[in-house]
């Protein structure tokens, strides 16, 4: 048989098993929006699993806003001992995967487990993989995560041990699926893309209503609010991983994508409306806008603390102040922060991000608190009606 009819009878026509890694706390929300891409999955912690053919994790690396990156199970086998272990790698058949002349890239992890010497489990894998090409005349290329111009082309295999049993993936995504292809300016303190999304999936009901990001940044918040309302595809203007592997299949891929490109709405809401003390931020905001292909909405340099609103309804306002050290040893901004909003967003839904262990102040209906860390700092994100 030729190699391309045994790709389509080993990979193209079976199903796999897919894992979604997420922002820990966001599961269920991410479970939720594959079933909106008709994809049943299972919640653990961390992402979810789900099983299906190669299109359906290609519309969930196209569509899915809350990914943080996509694995492809190949193998899960006893593993406790080191023999064992290099022969069930050298048994895979690897060029259903890899290309001739792959970069390789490895993550290993190991606990509860007799093989847990992470450097010891990546040499053996390379060896078996080096049997293995050697006598199927496949030339692979081995790396280190430092090159990261190779991570562009490689592929990266991902080793789980534990409990003695070993779990063998292929990373379909490359950079993580949180970068967009449209954001070029970034601001000192940005906030994950994919997290931010998960938060407005959450807590962002009434989209048609005024959208107000009154500390902007580099316009996070705006941007994944315009993606959601439009219907952005979030895999639009980037590369995946699941590119460089054989069993690629570009034309339904490329299918997938330019039916989302083609559903993407045109802006309904005229009230989208940002805003930053810092008049760089507000150009840099302005021009991922501009990368994004919305001239919609209205900007401007300014502070929160002068800010009235004036529309005819009351909307969804979203806050992600400064937080870190300098903020927290002045606790006269945040008592500054409740008070203007219970005198000025009476009637507002409000979500606003936290560090953890703040004790917010300010009159609300109902409240929605989840935790989480972005950039090593302990956030909370809390979501209600100020009333
Ligand atoms: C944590 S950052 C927001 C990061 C943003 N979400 C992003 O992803 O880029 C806080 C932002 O609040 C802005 N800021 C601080 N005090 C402000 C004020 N009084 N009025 C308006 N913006 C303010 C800062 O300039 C900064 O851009």
């Amino acid at each position: 048989m030729d190699f391309d009819r045994q790709i389509k009878k080993h990979i193209h026509a079976q199903q796999h098993q897919f894992f979604m890694i997420t922002p820990i706390g966001f599961e269920n929300v991410a479970k939720e929006e594959l079933s909106t891409l008709e994809i049943e999955s299972v919640v653990d912690v961390g992402g979810v699993e789900f099983s299906g053919k190669l299109e359906d994790v290609y519309k969930a690396i196209i569509f899915s806003r809350v990914a943080t990156r996509f694995l492809m199970r190949v193998k899960n086998f006893k593993s406790d001992s080191l023999g064992l272990f290099f022969k069930q790698i050298a048994s895979i058949n690897w060029e259903y995967y890899l290309k001739n002349n792959s970069t390789v890239f490895f993550h290993v992890t190991a606990r509860t487990s007799k093989l847990y010497h992470q450097r010891m489990l990546e040499e053996k894998f390379r060896d078996a993989l080096d049997e293995y090409s050697q006598k199927n005349s496949m030339n692979l290329n081995f790396a280190s995560q430092d090159d990261s111009e190779d991570l562009k082309n490689g592929v990266t295999i991902y080793l789980r041990l534990e409990n003695d049993r070993a779990t063998v993936s292929i990373d379909l995504s490359g950079a993580p699926n949180f970068k967009r292809g449209y954001r070029k300016f970034i601001s000192d303190a940005p906030i994950r893309e994919n997290l931010v999304s998960a938060l407005l999936l959450n807590f962002w009901k009434d989209r048609e209503k005024p959208f107000l990001d009154l500390m902007c940044g580099s316009g996070t918040f705006t941007l994944e609010a315009l993606s959601i309302i439009k219907k952005i595809p979030a895999g639009v203007g980037r590369d995946f991983s699941l590119m460089n592997l054989s069993h690629y299949k570009e034309a339904m891929f490329k299918h997938i994508l330019k039916k989302g490109e083609e559903e993407i709405l045109e802006l309904t809401n005229k009230n989208f409306f940002l805003s930053d003390i810092v008049e760089k931020h507000v150009i840099g905001a302005k021009r991922n806008l501009a990368t994004l292909g919305e001239r919609g909405v209205k900007t401007s340099v300014s502070d929160f603390f002068d800010f009235k609103p004036k529309y005819s309804e009351k909307g969804f306002l979203v806050l992600n102040p400064p937080y870190g050290k300098r903020i927290q040893e002045e606790p006269i901004f945040y008592k500054e922060l409740y008070k203007k909003l219970n005198l000025d967003f009476s009637g507002w839904d409000l979500l606003i991000l936290l560090p953890e262990e703040e004790r917010i102040n300010i009159n609300f209906k109902t409240k929605n608190r989840v935790t989480f860390e972005n950039g090593g700092i302990p956030i909370q994100a809390i979501s209600g009606v100020i009333i």
